[in-house]
């Protein structure tokens, strides 16, 4: 029996899938002290918010929630407010914010979440505020039983921080070096999620997956890891983020291929189409090294769903580089772009460059290929025509629908089905308004 037994609490999160899956870990410590989960964050006894740094606006948002909380810690000094994640871990944050949140009552940052059982149990005894950061990790939160958002795709740790540093981002920073998990413990529990609790998809995270195994002593390729996890038996898919372009070689392409169980989707942050950027940008390729992988992987896989992520307004960024990056998505058809404006880090490299581009400008490039992208995805519409994916058959409002590797919808109509959740070969046969419909094979 402790303290918290019986109170409430409510998780808030920030951020990539990385932190979504914290925050579903961070739930189930929560619910094993005995707390229960609800949905208002006002009148819940405690609140976490589990924090991002990438850029200036996800800081900004969550800076201004735990600020709007102020009020009601004040009217119920009970509450217990606490802040987490990749925000509190910078050491030259834009918020200074153990000076300027003084009503948060603890602050932790990403190396020691996985303790927040025991600086709950801590603050209840002493109810002093707790700031702690540390610079590195202490155990784990892995195979803590952890609450899951999604009953159909589970999220699965397998490497944590980056080694990369790229010159714009801060997630080596506050992330630390790469830490991967050893294959027999994500053997297990991606066992356990398909054939016990029923998941469809395991989605296998890293800031970069395609380093895994190179840290551990018994050493393991990520090409291999997804071998040895397509060993497990069950109706399954697996899907992977992020690579890396630079550490994506012709064996995982080959295992992609060869493997059922692998999705035949692959997102690739290329970042800029102009060589000279991704140089400043500390990529480690150029374009005609990226573009010798997309040619592969399509010429391997026709079906592939790719997509990418793109940082426009880099400092020095020209029309000319920009241009390139606008002719990149042209060559590439990209199923799915995520599109950011570059936002200023403190403590990283590119922070420091001369020829910082301003907001307006960032956002009329930002729009304007956001509006390209948008053309190319409607066109692209096209070449589902006549082709068979693998799709994951549910029930959507009545009607039966195949849901593609990339997501896809297809409807199926005249489809008498029994019953959902398995994996069936779909034909498309019909576009008719952006909307995709076939029969299952
Ligand atoms: N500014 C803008 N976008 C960034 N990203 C990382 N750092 C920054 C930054 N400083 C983007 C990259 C990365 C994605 C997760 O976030 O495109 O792939
Ligand atoms: Fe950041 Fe680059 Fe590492 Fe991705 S690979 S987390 S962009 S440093």
């Amino acid at each position: 029996m402790n303290s918290y037994q019986g109170k409430t609490y409510h998780v808030v999160t920030y951020g990539c899938q990385m932190n979504v899956h914290e925050s579903e870990k961070i739930r189930g410590v929560l619910s094993r002290l005995g707390m229960n989960e609800i949905d208002d964050i006002e009148s819940a006894d405690v609140v976490v918010f589990n924090t991002c740094c990438i850029r200036e606006g996800a800081e900004d948002r969550a800076y201004n929630n735990v600020m709007a909380l102020r009020p009601i810690k004040e009217k119920n000094p009970e509450k217990i407010i606490i802040l987490c994640g990749c925000m509190p871990q910078q050491k030259e944050g834009k918020y200074k914010l153990k000076e300027r949140l003084p009503f948060v009552d603890i602050i932790i940052g990403t190396h020691n979440v996985n303790q927040l059982d025991q600086y709950l149990l801590k603050y209840a005894i002493n109810r002093e505020r707790i700031y702690d950061i540390i610079e590195k990790p202490i155990g784990s939160l892995d195979n803590n039983n952890c609450i899951r958002d999604d009953k159909l795709n589970a999220y699965v740790n397998i490497i944590y921080g980056c080694n990369k540093f790229c010159t714009y981002c801060i997630v080596p920073y506050v992330r630390g070096r790469e830490k991967s998990r050893t294959a027999q413990d994500i053997y297990n529990e991606v066992k356990d999620l398909v054939q016990n609790q029923g998941y469809k998809y395991i989605t296998l995270l890293g800031q970069n997956v395609n380093s895994y195994g190179k840290d551990l002593k018994d050493k393991m390729s990520f090409s291999e890891l997804l071998t040895y996890l397509c060993t497990i038996e069950g109706d399954f898919k697996i899907k992977f983020m992020t690579s890396h372009p630079m550490d994506l070689g012709d064996d995982l392409i080959k295992v992609m291929k060869k493997e059922d169980k692998v999705a035949k989707a692959l997102h690739l942050p290329v970042q800029s189409g102009s060589s000279r950027i991704l140089a400043k940008m500390n990529r480690h390729y150029d374009i005609k090294h990226y573009m010798s992988i997309i040619k592969k992987l399509k010429h391997a896989i026709p079906n592939i769903a790719l997509s990418t992520d793109i940082i426009v307004g880099f400092p020095g960024e020209t029309e000319k580089d920009f241009n390139q990056t606008l002719k990149l998505l042209k060559k590439v058809k990209y199923d799915q772009v995520f599109a950011f404006m570059y936002s200023k880090r403190t403590g990283t490299p590119a922070a420091t460059f001369e020829g910082q581009i301003d907001d307006k400008e960032k956002n009329i490039r930002l729009n304007k290929l956001l509006r390209l992208q948008k053309l190319i995805q409607k066109d692209q519409i096209k070449k589902y025509f006549n082709k068979t994916y693998d799709c994951l058959i549910r029930h959507i409002n009545g009607v039966a629908v195949g849901i593609t590797d990339g997501g896809k919808e297809v409807y199926i109509p005249n489809y008498k089905y029994v019953n959902q959740n398995y994996f069936a070969k779909v034909k498309i046969e019909n576009i008719r308004n952006h909307k995709l419909s076939g029969v299952i094979k």
